[in-house]
């Protein structure tokens, strides 16, 4: 296939139809730079193309990357590309899996102490915004005490994430309803003194 229908292939899969989310784009940091960079590497060289094989091959990631950021705000790209809290928990206090409404799965894994969120990771079989969305709660409840996280809603999460594509945020409340039955499991093991 010739390169410039392969890079139209690919666009094509990068592209959201429908409410796109705009944001003010600040300077990337070094570390979401380089991971961006990875990131549109990567996918390139999942259709096939590389340096070599393409003459304009760095403004094909530039591309990429400045369709990406047209899509999600920084926030959300720098959690699904660098979080470090989609991971699974040895022995936590409670756990929680729940199936979303488009069939996705969440993990929430929660460690406490004195009634206070020590730690927090998750795992999701999901889309690029579900493990936004895990990692922003996992990072919004850390140090924080049970009664100031309960009531977590969606519109928090997405607000700090600076919000989601309209057809993605779902994903947000798919968090909040897995951090939700997490909580539910803690009080009924007795965990949960405020
Ligand atoms: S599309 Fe399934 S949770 Fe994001």
């Amino acid at each position: 296939m010739p390169a410039g229908k392969i890079v139209s292939k690919f666009f094509t899969f990068v592209e959201v139809k429908g409410n796109f989310y705009m944001n003010d784009k600040k300077e990337l940091s070094a570390e979401l730079r380089t991971a961006l960079e990875e990131w549109a590497e990567e996918n390139l060289r999942a259709i096939g193309l590389s340096k070599d094989k393409i003459h304009d091959y760095e403004n094909w990631k530039e591309k990429a990357i400045a369709q990406l950021r047209f899509i999600y705000s920084d926030k959300v790209i720098d959690l699904f590309l660098r979080t470090k809290d989609f991971r699974k928990m040895d022995s936590p206090d409670a756990f929680a899996r729940v199936r979303g409404q488009c069939g996705d799965t969440m993990e929430i894994y929660l460690k406490v102490n004195n009634g206070k969120i020590i730690d927090s990771s998750f795992q999701t079989d999901g889309c690029k915004p579900t493990i936004a969305s895990g990692g922003m709660v996992a990072e919004m409840i850390k140090e924080k005490s049970i009664d100031k996280i309960e009531n977590l809603t969606q519109q928090d999460v997405l607000n700090a994430l600076g919000g989601l594509p309209k057809e993605s945020e779902h994903c947000a409340l798919l968090a909040t309803d897995t951090l939700k039955e997490a909580l539910n499991k803690l009080a009924e093991r007795g965990k949960a003194e405020k």
